[in-house]
């Protein structure tokens, strides 16, 4: 079966706000369908996502979510083993924006993080405003840090070296700065959610910001808050899954649960001692038990 997806869904961003990079105004990224693991030529042939589009890759562990983010992000062009191409605006991308992260749209946000920099985050936060060329570093590292410590349990202190960061504040100030120092208009992030960072509180915020968010992901909440979410098997892109009204509801009801589970999660970490009355009563209130 052959698929073709198209432009389906997804928020309207004015033509003024679509983001440019070195000149060029990003308004599409295309991804056209190469190989599976097996070299079976994918079933999902062409996959177009617009400015403002929120993605989930979603599929078992091994069937190649997070090869498919970094063909995105090397701008693959029938030269990884997946045979895909990327097309920004329908072009291959643009000469040399590989090598300067200047001319480069995309951001990866990738499953393992370690950093290496023993700086303290304030350096290399204004290091980075500076490489690119921001007015305020100042300002602009007050507002990643506040956008960071709001996916964080414990806030990032500005004075600590960037490896005493946890895991989860550093995929936090990683997030926070490719969406504002790096404004990159294409971010992709692999799988956020085992980072132990606030997920839903990170698809709220970045809903604010014209720009493609893709995400890799196992957890339910984010696939069903995406405007679509592509699934994957054996290595390749098999379809395309609108988010529709009735899956909204489940979402509804799935943010339920896990606030509820978040809310259990909290208290243990809080060491406090969990009942089953408690628990039954919390299920009560929700309506799932009389
Ligand atoms: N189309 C493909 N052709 C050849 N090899 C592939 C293809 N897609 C994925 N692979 C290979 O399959 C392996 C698993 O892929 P990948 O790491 O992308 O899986 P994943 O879905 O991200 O898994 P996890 O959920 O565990 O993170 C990798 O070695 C990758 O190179
Ligand atoms: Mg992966």
């Amino acid at each position: 079966m052959s698929i073709v997806a198209g432009l389906t869904k997804g928020s309207v961003i004015p033509e003024s706000m679509a983001p440019v990079v070195d000149g060029l105004r990003i308004e599409t990224i295309s991804i056209l369908g190469g190989q599976g693991k097996n070299g079976v030529p994918e079933p999902l042939k062409r996959l177009d996502l617009k400015m403002g589009d929120i993605v989930s890759v979603v599929g078992p562990t091994g069937c190649g979510k997070t090869t498919l983010i970094n063909d995105i992000e090397l701008y693959a062009n029938d030269n990884t083993p997946t045979r895909r191409k990327v097309l920004i605006n329908g072009e291959p991308h643009p000469e040399g924006c590989l090598l300067d992260p200047r001319k480069n749209p995309m951001a990866l946000i990738s499953q393992h993080t370690n950093f290496l920099s023993d700086l303290p985050v304030a350096v290399f936060l204004e290091t980075h405003a500076r490489i690119r060329g921001l007015e305020d570093p100042g300002a602009a590292i007050e507002k990643t840090a506040s956008f960071a410590n709001q996916l964080t349990g414990e806030p990032i202190i500005l004075e600590n070296a960037m490896t005493e960061l946890s895991g989860g504040q550093t995929r936090a100030l990683l997030i926070a700065d490719a969406v504002i120092i790096g404004n990159s208009p294409i971010i992709l992030l692999d799988e956020i959610e085992n980072a132990g960072i606030h997920r839903t509180r990170a698809l709220e915020l970045l809903k604010g910001y014209a720009k493609i968010f893709i995400f890799v992901t196992h957890d339910p909440r984010i696939a069903l808050l995406s405007d679509y979410r592509v699934v994957m098997k054996d290595g390749a892109m098999q379809k395309l899954v609108v988010t529709g009204e009735e899956e909204k509801g489940v979402a509804a009801e799935i943010r339920k649960l896990d606030d509820l589970m978040l809310d259990l999660r909290q208290r243990i970490r809080a060491g406090e001692e969990l009942s089953r009355e408690q628990l039954c009563a919390r299920l009560r209130q929700l309506g799932y038990i009389a």
